[in-house]
C-alpha cells in the first residue's frame, strides 16, 4: 500500500464523478469524507456504497488534509464558499493544520479565480483542478489536471492515488487547468453538439433528408457517423448537464477571443437545454426519437460495411 494511504480526504459531493473517485480513494486505503447536507437519497446512497464517510463541514474543516470539490460547475463557488465560511467560524484549534483545497469542476478560468479569492487571506493552499475523462472504475482512470501558484502544494496533488498530470512551468497558475479542461470539453462535446444539430435540423426537412445525410456520412465520413452513434446515446442523459459547462465554456472564448466567438458554446448551451428537455419529456420529445432512431440505423450501416473504402473528406 501507498505510505500516504493514511490521508484524509474530503469528497463533495456524492454524485457520479464524486463518488466514483471516494471509492477509488477508499479502495486504496484513505480515509474519505463528504458533506451531504441538502442532498438527494440517491447521493446518500451513493456515497455509502463508495465507502465514504458522511460528515458535517465543521469535521471536514477539524479532520481532512484535502477537499476535492466535485459539485455542478454552476455550484462550484457556493461549495467553496460554505467550506472557507465553516474554517473562519471554526476555532483555531478546530482547523487541520496543513488542510488544502482543490476545486475540479468544470468551471472557466475566470470562475476558478474567484473561487480562489475566497482563499486569500485564509491558510488553505488553492488547487485549480480539472477532470479528463468518466469516473473511474475498476483498471480505467480519469486524468485530474492541475495547477496552482503554490509550487509546494501542487506538488503534494499528486498524492499516489489518482491519475494526476501538473500543469507547471512558465506562466502556469491558477486557471490554466481549468483553461484546458475548457478546451477540450469544447472540443469534445460541442463536436457531438454539432453533429447532433445537423441530424435534428436535416430531420425537420424531412425524415428522408435525415436518411440521407445519414447515407452521405457514412460514404464521405465514416468517423464522423462512428463518433455519431457512439457520443449520442452518452450525451442524452447528461445534457442537462453540459448546459452550465457549455455556458462557462462561452465565457472563457468571450475571455480569450471576444464576444463574437463566444455565440457559438453559447449556442451549443442552447442546444444541450433543447435535449434535456426533451430527454425529461418537458419539451419536444420527439428530439429523442429522432437521435436514437439515427443512432440505431448508423450502427446497423456500420456494422454491415466492415471495412468502408470511402476516405474521409473535410
Ligand atoms: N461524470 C463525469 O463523467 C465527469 C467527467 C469529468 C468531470 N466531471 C465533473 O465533475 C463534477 C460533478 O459531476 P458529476 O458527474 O458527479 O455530476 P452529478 O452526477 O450530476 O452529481 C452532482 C452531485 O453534486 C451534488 N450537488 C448538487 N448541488 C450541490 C451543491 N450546491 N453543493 C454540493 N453538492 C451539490 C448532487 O447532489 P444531489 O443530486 O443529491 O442534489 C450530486 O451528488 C462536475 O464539475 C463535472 O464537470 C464529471
Amino acid at each position: 500500500m501507498s505510505p500516504k494511504n493514511s490521508l484524509t480526504i474530503a469528497v463533495v459531493s456524492a454524485g457520479a464523478m464524486g463518488a466514483g473517485v471516494g471509492r477509488r480513494l477508499a479502495n486504496h486505503g484513505a480515509t474519505v469524507l463528504t458533506n451531504l447536507d441538502g442532498r438527494s437519497a440517491a447521493s446518500h446512497q451513493r456515497a455509502k456504497d463508495a465507502g465514504m464517510e458522511i460528515v458535517t463541514l465543521s469535521e471536514i474543516v477539524s479532520r481532512a488534509d484535502w477537499v476535492l470539490s466535485i459539485v455542478p460547475p454552476s455550484e462550484a463557488y457556493t461549495f467553496a464558499k460554505l467550506l472557507t465560511d465553516a474554517y473562519r467560524s471554526a476555532a483555531p484549534n478546530a482547523r487541520k493544520a496543513g488542510l488544502k483545497f482543490a476545486d475540479c469542476n468544470a468551471t472557466s478560468p475566470e470562475t476558478v479565480k474567484r473561487i480562489s479569492n475566497l482563499f486569500f487571506d485564509l491558510e488553505i493552499p488553492f488547487i485549480d483542478g480539472s477532470i479528463i475523462g468518466g469516473p473511474p472504475k475498476d483498471d480505467y482512470q480519469p486524468t485530474f489536471y492541475a495547477s496552482s501558484n503554490n509550487t509546494e502544494a501542487l506538488k503534494a496533488f499528486d498524492f499516489g492515488i489518482l491519475r494526476v498530470k501538473l500543469l507547471q512551468g512558465e506562466g502556469a497558475g491558477v486557471g490554466d487547468a481549468s483553461a484546458l479542461k475548457m478546451s477540450y470539453a469544447g472540443i469534445s462535446k460541442g463536436y457531438t453538439a454539432l453533429i447532433i444539430t445537423m441530424i435534428l435540423s436535416a430531420h425537420a426537412s424531412s425524415p428522408a433528408t435525415a436518411q440521407a445525410l445519414l447515407e452521405e456520412m457514412h460514404f464521405s465520413q465514416p468517423a464522423t457517423l462512428q463518433r455519431a452513434a457512439r457520443f449520442i446515446p452518452d450525451a442524452l442523459p447528461k445534457a442537462y448537464r453540459f448546459v452550465g459547462e457549455m455556458e462557462e465554456i462561452s465565457d472563457y472564448v468571450k475571455a480569450g477571443l471576444g464576444e463574437g466567438e463566444s455565440h457559438i458554446h453559447e449556442g451549443i448551451a442552447r442546444l444541450y437545454s433543447t435535449l434535456a428537455a426533451s430527454v425529461s419529456g418537458e419539451k419536444n420529445p420527439e428530439h429523442v426519437d429522432v437521435l436514437k432512431g439515427f443512432v440505431e440505423t448508423a450502427k446497423k450501416v456500420l456494422e454491415d460495411t466492415q471495412s468502408p473504402t470511402a476516405k474521409q473528406t473535410f
